[in-house]
This record gives C-alpha cells, structure tokens and sequence, in this order.
C-alpha cells in the first residue's frame, strides 16, 4: 500500500469534463496518479464507467464517474446539482471537453453544438459550482482553450452561425469564448481564493473532430497524427495549470507548453469580454450574481 499522503494532490477533489478519451482522460489519470480524488465526467455511461475502472486500477486516489451530455443544459444542471450533493468540497474544475464538427449541428436546447458545447457548457458548469470552489478555496478552473482563439472572433450577429456556419469559424470563435470567459471569470472572482485560467494543449494525437470532421481533417491528421504529441503529453499544461504550487496565486493567464503566454489582443478586450457573459447569462438562464 502506498502512503497517500506523500503525493502532491492527496486530498484534493478534481473534477474532469470529457475524461472518457484523448486528453481529458490523461488528465485524469495523471491527477489521480498525483493523489487527487477524481471525478470524470462523461456522456456515456459504460465509458465513463470503464474509465474510471481503469484510472483505479492504475491504483492511486478514489475515482467517481457522473454522466452527462454537457451540450444539453437540462442534463448540465442535473450533474451539477448531482456533484454539489456528492461532494463538500472541490477543489479544481477542469473545463476540457469539447469538439470541431464541420457541419452544423444543434442541440437538444436548439443551440448550435460548438458554440453550446465549448462555451456554453464550461461557462454554466463554473458558474453552478463557483460557490463550492469559493468555500473550497484556494481552487482553480483550469479551461482547455487552444491556439485557434488567435483566429477567432466573436460574431454577436451570428454567434450560432444560423446566417451562416463554418466548422473552423465556429470552433475558433469557441476557444475565443473560452478566453474571454476566462478573463472576465479572473475579473469576478478578484479577491477571492480561486484562480482562472486557460490553455493550449498542443496539437495532440486524439479523437479530436471524429464525429463530423472536414475534408482537410479528414486528409491531413492522418500524415499529422505520428508528429502530434501524445495525449500524456497534451494532458500535462491542463495538470500543472491544476497542480502546480507556484500558480496557486496565478490566475488569468493563458499556458502552452506549461509556461504563460500572450493571448490574442482580441482576448483581453474586456468590453467583448462582458457582453459575453451577459449573452451566455442569458443564453443559459444564468441567475446574474452581479
Ligand atoms: N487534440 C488537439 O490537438 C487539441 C488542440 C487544441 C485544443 N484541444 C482541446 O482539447 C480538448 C479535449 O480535446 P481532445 O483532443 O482530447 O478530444 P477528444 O479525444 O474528442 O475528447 C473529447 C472528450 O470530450 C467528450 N465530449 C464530447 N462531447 C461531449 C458532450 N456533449 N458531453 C460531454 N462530453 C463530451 C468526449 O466524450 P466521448 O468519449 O463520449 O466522445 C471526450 O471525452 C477540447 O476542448 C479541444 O478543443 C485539442
């Protein structure tokens, strides 16, 4: 039996979105090696169940698997609810899954899927369980953005793309989002005892698109795939960012390759920041907190 206590994460509760495959799943592994209890989220149950199965099996801290379809804010709320019963504290929140699909796509709640799934989705989850962080402080979000957001921009005019829909215009427009969002969080939550901040993973060996992917994709990840990084490899930005005892007062900062970098200047404008917590408040029936 190993001594849980000598391990850096030992009595921290983390939990993981998309935790069923690609890099959230090596996110999860990697934090439970380092002692933390973990908790991965999935929207397939037997996935999300054997992924559980296999991080214990590896044999470090407690793992808990909860299910849901984070595209649809209906299941979105139940989890959130489900783990603010389950657990008095936690301690870091990893906003990682997310996606690409070529084509347009809408959710249960009528929503365009990128916008709903890669915004949305982290931006309602962490709102739900900011009080918890709060009273488990000191805790960190750590969202999982990626170099795209230097193409993207944010169309309030067309933020679904319904007048018009491309996969890469929407998918750089989300990890924009995720910046924004993280920037405007790092505002609100000054003065407390929680951080905010995201990341660039790399370009990473995963499922990454599969559901819907373009033609270049298609043609291009499979040369790609042997100079990507493994997923370990892109697992670990997302693990310093939650682990790493000099970042405890960092926040508002975005990583790659585990060091801050700049973001794009569109990133830091926080008047489009603002407007988009506004519009996602709205779009998620988000009770404003002021
Ligand atoms: N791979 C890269 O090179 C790269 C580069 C930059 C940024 N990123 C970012 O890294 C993050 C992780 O991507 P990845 O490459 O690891 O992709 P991936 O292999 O496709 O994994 C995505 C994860 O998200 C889950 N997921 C998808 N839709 C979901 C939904 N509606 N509800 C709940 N969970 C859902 C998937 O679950 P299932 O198992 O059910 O499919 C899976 O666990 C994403 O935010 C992506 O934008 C990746």
């Amino acid at each position: 039996m190993q001594h849980g206590h000598s391990k850096p994460m030992t009595g921290k509760t983390v939990v993981v979105t998309g935790a069923t495959g690609g890099i959230g799943r090596a996110t999860a592994h990697g934090l439970a090696m380092m002692g933390a209890h973990v908790i991965v989220i999935g929207r397939d149950p037997k996935r999300t169940d054997e992924t559980a199965k296999e991080i214990r099996a590896a044999g470090s801290g407690k793992v808990d698997a909860f299910f849901a379809d984070l595209s649809s804010q209906t299941q979105l709320r139940s989890l959130a609810d489900e783990l603010l019963t389950a657990f008095p504290r936690i301690d870091v929140l990893i906003n990682n899954a997310g996606g690409y699909w070529n084509t347009r796509h809408t959710t249960a709640d009528g929503l365009e899927h990128t916008f709903a799934l890669n915004h949305l989705a982290p931006f309602l989850l962490t709102n739900l369980l900011l009080k918890r962080l709060q009273l488990s402080g000191p805790a960190r979000v750590v969202t999982v953005s990626s170099n795209a957001q230097a193409m993207g921009r944010i169309n309030f005019n067309d933020l679904q793309g319904e007048h018009a829909y491309s996969g890469a215009r929407a998918y750089n427009q989300s990890k924009l989002a995720n910046l924004l969002f993280t920037y405007e969080l790092d505002r609100r939550l000054h003065g407390t005892d929680v951080t905010a901040n995201a990341l660039h993973p790399g370009m990473v060996s995963t499922g990454f698109g599969a559901e819907d992917p373009g033609r270049a994709q298609r043609l291009l990840v499979p040369i790609l795939r042997p100079f990507m990084l493994t997923t370990a490899q892109g697992a670990a930005t997302s693990i310093h960012i939650a682990s790493a005892p000099d970042l405890a007062q960092v926040s508002g900062r975005f990583f790659a390759k585990r060091t801050p970098r700049r973001s794009s200047a569109a990133s830091y404008d926080a008047a489009t920041a603002a407007k988009l917590w506004n519009v996602s408040a709205e779009m998620t029936g988000l009770t404003p907190t002021g």
